[in-house]
């Protein structure tokens, strides 16, 4: 087969991001920019709310003008999207060429093949007893200097209101070898920083050694300069981990720590076993040993029958535990989850209401909390041309904050540098060398 050359369009969580690459190693495929110029267009879909899920179907839609311009063009859809509805989809939608599961992106080569051979086939690819899902390696483009490596798919945790065990499986944990392979193939490419992700990350073991022993592995990785892990599952931070974060010099000082609800009720009905306690413990754990560390979490609003009282705790946590980010959510009932049967639903109109005085405070915190990292000394990876101005370049700290900085030139790119603030703002910094 000629080298394929091939748009994807990634929708969701890093998990997605991490997957598209792998689809674009799995058939050798040249990545181009413009659909137009695409022999196969792929959109990786996302299932983790209703409105996710819509916008996957609709974006597939966006594609058949392409395919009226270029009859040859194969279309299909990848994720989380693709494995829950299946079959339904490729009736559905008559463009459409293929879907595949997460599980399954192994195949693509092979599938992609039989299309080619078959003008008329339609593929179905959603096994989700494959055995080895890990085989593909990303796609790492030259000189970037950040990467994704995954380390576990699918999810034990049986959270009442998540699709995610649905179209992901339950949970496989990557061998430690392959782990390390994967990270020195994307260091050999230019990754300086490199990004372990699972949707509960720190539950990782594998032959006797966990997660913990895991960052010890990473951190004698050469030419590796930091270590960032996300999602981490409250109930699996364990003081060994605290500690190993804090004695390995690579690992970010920051943590994506859902907590989804500031009340235990919720918390329960949710089946997130962990309390509220527990949590706000482990965050103090995590504080005592590394005081510059910072926090994000997630935030489910209006699950089940969730009262004022429960979110009024909920209130209270992110002035209590001030969050530097929190990611919030109206609940979303998904098909086929425990969330589906419960009763009695939050209005919407209470819901959104919610949600927009949950997100009102919390930019203010996050606003506060950047303040008072003004005019103090960060080292900032630079990772490329600015956002805002082309002149600039941009780069984060170790807390995985924006930092721009005036009229530095290309060079810089890949170095860890010594910067002062000088601007705060809600989403980034202004800062100098020093
Ligand atoms: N409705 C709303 N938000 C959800 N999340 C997961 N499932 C749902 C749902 N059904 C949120 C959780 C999770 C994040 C990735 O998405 O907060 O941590």
């Amino acid at each position: 087969m000629e080298k394929l050359s091939i748009f994807v369009e990634t929708h969701g969580c890093q998990m997605n991001e991490y997957d598209s690459d792998r689809i674009i190693n799995s058939l050798s495929a040249h990545p181009v920019k413009n659909p137009a110029d695409a022999d196969v267009v792929i959109v990786n879909t996302c299932a983790i709310r209703d409105k996710a899920d819509h916008k996957a179907v609709s974006a597939i839609g966006r594609y058949k003008k392409y395919k009226i311009s270029n009859p040859n063009l194969i279309i299909g859809m990848a994720g989380c999207v693709a494995q829950l509805y299946g079959k339904k989809l490729i009736k559905q939608i008559p463009h459409l060429d293929f879907v595949i599961g997460p599980r399954e992106i192994g195949k693509l080569k092979e599938l992609i093949k039989d299309i080619k051979d078959s003008s008329k086939f339609k593929k179905i690819n959603t096994s989700m007893d494959i055995e080895e899902i890990f085989k593909v390696s990303p796609y790492h483009e030259e000189g970037k200097i950040n990467g994704f490596v995954s380390i576990q798919q699918g999810c034990n945790k049986k959270c009442a209101y998540c699709i995610v065990p649905t179209v992901r499986g339950s949970e496989v944990n990557r061998p430690l070898k392959q782990i390390l392979e994967e990270s020195r193939l994307l260091i050999d490419q230019g990754a300086k920083e490199l990004t372990y992700i699972g949707q509960t990350v720190n539950s990782w073991r594998y032959e006797g050694e966990k997660f913990y022993n895991l960052l010890d592995h990473l951190q004698e990785l050469d030419g590796l300069e930091r270590i960032r892990f996300t999602t981490s599952f409250p109930r699996d931070i364990t003081s060994k981990m605290v500690k190993s974060m804090a004695k390995n010099s690579k690992v970010c000082r920051q943590l994506h720590l859902p907590v989804q609800s500031g009340s235990n009720r919720v918390l329960k009905m949710m089946n997130r076993s962990y309390t509220i306690e527990w949590y706000r413990e482990s965050v103090l754990k995590l504080k005592e040993s590394m005081p510059d560390l910072s926090l994000s979490t997630d935030i489910i609003v209006g699950f089940s029958d969730e009262s004022e009282e429960d979110f009024a705790q909920t209130m209270q946590l992110i002035e209590d535990i001030r969050f530097d980010t929190i990611y919030s959510f109206m609940y979303s009932v998904r098909p086929g989850t425990p969330g589906e049967k419960m009763s009695s639903h939050v209005n919407e109109e209470i819901a959104l209401d919610r949600l927009h005085r949950l997100q009102l405070r919390q930019r203010g915190i996050t606003l506060e909390n950047n303040l008072e990292q003004l005019n103090k000394d960060f080292d900032v990876l630079i990772e490329g041309a600015s956002k805002n101005n082309p002149k600039d370049l941009f780069g984060r700290t170790s807390q995985n904050k924006v930092v721009n900085i005036r009229n530095l030139d290309s060079s810089y790119i890949g170095k860890i540098v010594k910067v002062r603030t000088k601007e705060a703002h809600q989403n980034s910094f202004v800062g100098e060398l020093i």
